[in-house]
């Protein structure tokens, strides 16, 4: 029983998410939802849960692991996996069905300070998404100097390592979108901003 307990405190579960599979649609199908959540992003838990056991990172929080394993390549197993791991969790709380448009309150007041005005910013942000050559992520984030930014990280790479705040986040890897828009980054990105993004949750973020 108590051996049980221990193994249990120590691994990573796959967060539900926060909609149905289906609530996306039409921009994100179920079908995607269901490899990209049930497969890549629950294959990242699996695979950081048999990486950290028996290390000295077992059982410690997420967002620690992936501080302390970034930009070293003895940990870069650990750090890809636990890094996705994050990215992912923030991903699915990043949209919502009937999201998109223009975001109010304090969050349009600090895209207008520091981008001009919305539409400044929906070009940066999809001219940033559309220009990573790979795959990666494309986020607002708050740097270090306090200002909203729009920042791109390759592969696993995430924001938090360099000391800045994300607000919200877009998958760029081609899991995210193929099903549903094969080669159209472009139009993924458009929808996404469109119809999902939840700048709700940007603004709790910002708080
Ligand atoms: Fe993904």
């Amino acid at each position: 029983m108590q051996t049980t307990m221990t193994k249990a405190k120590t691994s990573f579960v796959l967060p539900k998410l926060p909609y149905g599979e289906n609530a996306l649609e039409p921009t994100i199908s179920a079908r995607t939802i269901s490899f990209h959540y049930g497969k890549h992003h629950a294959g990242y838990v699996d695979a950081l849960n048999k990486l950290v056991e028996g290390t000295a990172f077992a059982g410690r929080p997420l967002e620690d692991i992936v501080l302390q394993t970034a930009k070293d390549p003895a940990t870069a197993g650990i750090f890809h996996n636990a890094a996705q791991v994050w990215n992912h969790n923030f991903y699915w709380l990043s949209m919502t069905p009937g999201g998109g448009g223009e975001p109010a309150g304090k969050l349009k007041r600090s895209i207008e300070s520091d981008f001009g005005n919305f539409k400044d910013f929906r070009a940066a942000f999809t001219k940033a998404a559309v220009g990573e050559f790979g795959s990666g992520w494309v986020w607002l984030i708050v740097n270090r100097a306090g200002k909203l930014e729009i920042a791109v990280t390759s592969n696993a790479d995430t924001p938090l390592t360099d000391g800045k705040k994300p607000l919200i986040t877009l998958d760029l890897w081609e899991h995210a979108y193929y099903l549903d828009f094969q080669n159209r980054r472009a139009d993924y990105i458009a929808s996404w901003l469109d119809k999902l993004a939840d700048w709700r949750f940007a603004e709790k973020n910002l708080a």
